[in-house]
């Protein structure tokens, strides 16, 4: 590729794809055309989707079956044909095949994109909407570059006359050859400019190296020197496989202990993990990763035949890092040092979990004695030993419930009120399923109640379209068949579930006066639906995947409505007129105001008026 302006290559390979998953899933979403995703949707059918891995039987207008993501005995989980979607009674699962894909094979948003293109013939369109051949050629000469570093420091281990600080310190931390060789250990001898000098040397080879975080430029004086020195060098590989970065590890004691690469177009310390690829076929075997803070760590166990273990980078965990390793793994053992500062990290690993704890995913804390750390304790104690505190892990409902009960008397009747709302932010926050009854079952049990009264507790719910997903997850709240919404989500129900109601002949410019959150989606779904009138529900959805209110249209536009078919037609323009009202009102007020005040013209009495007449017609 061509290097005639040599910055250009940082701003491309800022665009390339990302690594976490979530992030990934937005920013695809944005990179398949919108009309891609649109016509995919209408050629494929959901019913055909889902009844070829969930059988479906016909029941009225809709398909029905046994939920495929939770457990149940008598069918809830139904299939729209009309609208291409499907809801599930029980647990509230829903969404278009797209989630069906997404949610039952646990695929990232292009994969299930792709799977349903190949279903009907399609073929996704990806120039121009994935990364371009010049953003390509710019990531392969950036993984080029890493992959040299990456011989160059294995290469200083080897041959370097000074190589011995390196082999010594390794051998003195009880690593063999064989096993230092197998994670790919380098040595980055303590110069200013090895790396620079040897790799770089041109424009394009020192742009490179500086994006990806191996060289620096000097401040003054012209010229670059090595970020990595005097180190034993770590290779990072991502998910992939891909060397993506390199940690480093000073020789005896000086700070700081460990150096990192920074955040670069290749690697994102918040979604990837230290040991996840090689561990991928132990990952299978034991279905379980275990979580630790340090490389030495990861490779210690690995030594004692642990292979499974992963280790962040100098972060906490995170979703995209759990998100990341449940899709390989059904249970997580998380390493922490037992004092204060290991639970409050615990705490905060045990907070990330909550909403990915599915049924059949296992999270487990395992405690090691103050000072030690999995490296240590696995040299000390031999693989038995660990294996053994393996297997007493605390279980996360063990530790949740222990932490809560901390300085909460139970034995007091007020102490146990406490103790329920202490965890219902908790438990509300665990998906639908089986863990959550059973652990709504403990706590009615600690707290001496029943679990009727107690699931009435845990159910409270905002009524606004406001509402901060986070507060009010939305597998939590219960469903409320025709329960009367306010105006702006009555409309934007119905505006989703028929989206034909909208081609009314309505007054909506006067709609965008109105200063409700939430106004500005229903009139994204007005002109949507004037753009595209046969789009459907399904379609309809897919253009709020990101957005903030996703969770909640969701939600609305599985309402059961209680309007007989033909009155969606009446029942939104009612909503509609009902919002108009809300305006006309604050302008009434608003008149009346100018009038006590004495400067209202002639023209504003007579507004005034006719407002006012307008309200009385409508009583
Ligand atoms: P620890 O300080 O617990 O070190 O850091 P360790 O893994 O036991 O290291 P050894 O055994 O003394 O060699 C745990 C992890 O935190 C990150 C590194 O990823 C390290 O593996 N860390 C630590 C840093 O990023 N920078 C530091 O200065 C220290
Ligand atoms: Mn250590």
């Amino acid at each position: 590729f061509a290097f005639s302006q040599v910055k250009l290559i940082r701003a491309c390979a800022e665009a390339i794809a990302p690594a976490s998953p979530t992030d990934h899933n937005s920013r695809m979403a944005g990179l398949i055309p919108r009309d891609f995703i649109d016509t995919l949707l209408t050629r494929v059918d959901i019913v055909d989707v889902i009844d070829g891995r969930v059988p479906l039987i016909k029941k009225g207008k809709d398909f029905m079956a046994c939920c495929p993501f939770h457990d149940e005995k008598t069918p809830s989980f139904s299939v729209s044909q009309p609208k291409q979607f499907f809801y599930c009674f029980g647990c509230q699962e829903r969404g278009n095949a797209i989630d069906f894909l997404m949610k039952h094979e646990n695929r990232p948003f292009p994969e299930a994109v792709e799977e349903l293109a190949n279903l009907v013939g399609l073929e996704v369109p990806h120039d121009g909407s994935g990364p371009s051949a010049e953003q390509r050629a710019v990531t392969d000469a950036l993984v080029d570059m890493v992959e040299k570093a990456n011989a160059f420091y294995q290469d200083q281990l080897k041959n370097h006359p000074e190589r011995n600080l390196a082999t010594d310190y390794l051998k003195d931390r009880g690593l063999t050859g064989e096993i230092a060789k197998s994670f790919g250990l380098g040595f980055a001898p303590d110069a200013w400019d090895n790396l620079a000098r040897k790799l770089g040397g041109n424009a394009q080879n020192n742009e490179l190296l500086e994006t990806a975080g191996l060289i620096t430029e000097r401040t003054s004086g012209g010229g670059y020197y090595d970020r990595l020195r005097g180190r034993v060098i770590f290779p990072i590989e991502d998910h992939r496989g891909r060397i993506v970065g390199f940690g480093g590890r000073v020789l005896g004691d000086g700070e700081p202990k460990y150096l990192n690469s920074p955040e670069t177009p290749l690697f994102h310390k918040g979604s990837e993990l230290y040991g996840l690829f090689r561990g991928r076929k132990a990952f299978d075997q034991s279905g379980r990763a275990i979580v630790v803070e340090g490389y030495m760590d990861v490779i210690a166990l690995a030594q004692f035949g642990f292979e499974g273990a992963v280790a962040t980078m100098g972060t906490a965990t995170t979703k995209p890092h759990l998100e990341r390793l449940f899709r390989l793994v059904s249970e997580v053992v998380f390493c922490f040092d037992g004092d204060r500062a290991g639970r409050k990290a615990a705490w905060k690993a045990l907070d990330t979990s909550l909403p990915l704890l599915a049924d059949g995913r296992q999270v487990s804390f395992l405690f090691l004695p103050d000072g030690e750390d999995p490296d240590s304790i696995v040299r000390e104690g031999g693989a038995a030993g660990f294996r053994d505190r393996l297997d007493n892990a605390t279980s996360l409902p063990d530790f949740l419930f222990d932490e809560l009960a901390t300085d909460i008397d139970l034995g007091r009747l007020d102490g146990r009120a406490r103790y329920v709302e202490a965890a219902r932010p908790f438990l509300n926050r665990l998906p639908r399923g089986v863990l959550r009854d059973l652990l709504v079952e403990q706590l009615a049990q600690l707290a001496r109640t029943n679990v009727e009264t107690l699931n009435r507790t845990l159910a409270g719910e905002t009524q606004s379209l406001s509402p901060t997903a986070e507060a009010s997850p939305r597998r939590a709240r219960p469903r409320r068949d025709g329960e009367r919404l306010e105006p702006l989500s009555q409309a934007i129900s119905l505006a989703l579930q028929e989206p034909a109601v909208t081609l009314q002949n309505l007054n909506y410019e006067q709609l965008a006066e109105l200063d409700q959150p939430g106004v500005d989606v229903l009139l994204e779904i007005i002109n949507t639906v004037a753009d595209t009138p046969d789009i459907r529900q399904a379609a309809l959805l897919e253009r709020f995947r990101d957005h903030r209110y996703h969770a909640r249209l969701e939600e609305l536009a599985t309402r059961n409505q209680i309007l007989p078919e033909d009155g969606f037609e009446s029942g939104y323009a009612g909503a509609i007129q009902k919002l108009l009202e809300v305006l006309r009102d604050e302008e009434i007020s608003g008149l009346k105001q100018a009038i006590s005040a004495g400067d209202a013209t002639d023209g504003d009495r007579e507004r005034l008026n006719t407002l006012l007449k307008q309200r009385i017609n409508r009583y």
